[in-house]
């Protein structure tokens, strides 16, 4: 494993996101929630994984829930990770909030608090009071950011008074808006970017296409898994693939060592399985060339999906079309209607 050491804090270079505990969203299912995140944890850990991101937000609390228990009796081996929903965090709300988070996880404090996307009617100085309180009581070890802008990050940093530890914020192969100034900015002043969707939700893995997509809200709702912009991604994928075939890796595995390779940046991709999770700690082991690195880079520049405003009408049509489905199956089990149900 890497480790990337900043603030007086190790977190490994490779970590877990949890969004997927429990979460309907991602339709993984109550197994997979009651069982196999506990179990997803548990290897983590023994593969070198100290890095564990969640969220209030997240399965409404669940999400902290299971990976406290997962937790339980090795709190010390990790890095504990979560955020604050912004729906107004003035100080006293952040401080109510954070015990929350601390109850649910079965801990007595995390290593780093987050906002999980900015808030801007609320001032930062209000919010960074709260998070200030928490500091000085040692409930959290560190403050940090979540979809903010640079200028916003540095103003949490004036307003809190000491640094603002991190800010995480969607980075991969397909979305690269973090490497402009965040990136060059966390490097030079001992600050981390973690990257979340580092494989893009899973594009990155070479599994989808435009005739084999993936189930589950988040995917059927974005517009980056549409048949188009799947079919856009092949070349994209087609030189992880390479890389990877280089390397006997996955792509999946490119993808994630291609961040790793930047200094001051942690991943914390999200698994559906144990393999997952073991396939993506080895990724630390992966040493991919300045050339192979250079290769990947041209293949995301010529990458040019099409945005929201394009295609939500096919989303939306889709969207109508599985409601619409969904409706038609409960009207033909509620009414006894056609032959089926008569001669039962
Ligand atoms: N701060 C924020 O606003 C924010 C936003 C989004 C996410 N996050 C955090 O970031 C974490 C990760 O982001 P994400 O879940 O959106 O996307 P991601 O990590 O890019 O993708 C996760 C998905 O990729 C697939 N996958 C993972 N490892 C794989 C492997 N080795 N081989 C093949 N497929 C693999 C799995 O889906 P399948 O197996 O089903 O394909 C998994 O659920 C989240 O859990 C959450 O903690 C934060």
């Amino acid at each position: 494993m890497k480790f990337v050491e900043v603030g007086g804090s190790r977190m490994s270079a490779i970590g877990l996101g949890t969004w997927q505990f429990g979460s309907r969203e991602w339709g993984y299912g109550n197994e997979y929630a009651e069982r196999d995140a506990i179990e997803i944890v548990h290897r983590a850990l023994e593969v070198g994984i100290t890095t564990f991101d969640t969220a209030e937000i997240y399965a409404f609390g669940r999400s902290e829930r299971i990976l406290g228990r997962a937790l339980e009796g090795r709190r010390d081996e990790a890095f504990l990770a979560t955020k604050i929903f912004p729906a107004f965090p003035i100080g006293a709300v952040v401080l109510q909030r954070a015990r929350g988070s601390i109850r649910r996880l079965g801990v007595s404090n995390v290593d780093l608090y987050q906002i999980h996307q900015p808030n801007p009617v609320v001032p930062l100085s209000s919010t960074m009071a709260g998070f200030g309180q928490l500091l000085d009581e040692g409930v959290i070890k560190h403050a940090g950011v979540s979809n903010y802008a640079l200028a916003r990050w540095q103003a949490a940093d004036a307003a809190l008074g000491r640094a603002v530890l991190s800010n995480q914020v969607r980075f991969n192969l397909v979305d690269r808006r973090a490497e402009k100034e965040l990136l060059p900015w966390a490097q030079a002043h001992e600050r981390v970017i973690i990257a979340y969707s580092p494989l893009a939700q899973g594009l990155l893995s070479g599994r989808y296409d435009a005739g084999h997509r993936p189930s589950g809200m988040v995917r059927t709702n974005s517009p980056a898994f549409l048949p188009e912009n799947l079919a856009l991604a092949e070349p994209l994928i087609e030189a992880v693939r390479k890389v990877a075939a280089g390397h006997g890796a996955t792509p999946s595995q490119v993808a994630l060592a291609w961040l790793i390779r930047r200094p001051h940046v942690v991943v914390i991709p999200g698994a559906s399985s144990v393999a997952q999770v073991e396939a993506n700690a080895a990724a630390a082991d992966l040493e991919l060339s300045d050339e192979e690195d250079a290769a990947l880079c041209r293949a995301s520049d010529d990458f040019h999906p099409r945005g929201v405003r394009e295609v939500w009408p096919q989303l939306a049509r889709e969207r109508f079309e599985g409601v619409a489905e969904r409706l038609r199956g409960r009207g033909s089990r509620g009414r006894p209607a056609g032959p089926q149900s008569a001669a039962s």
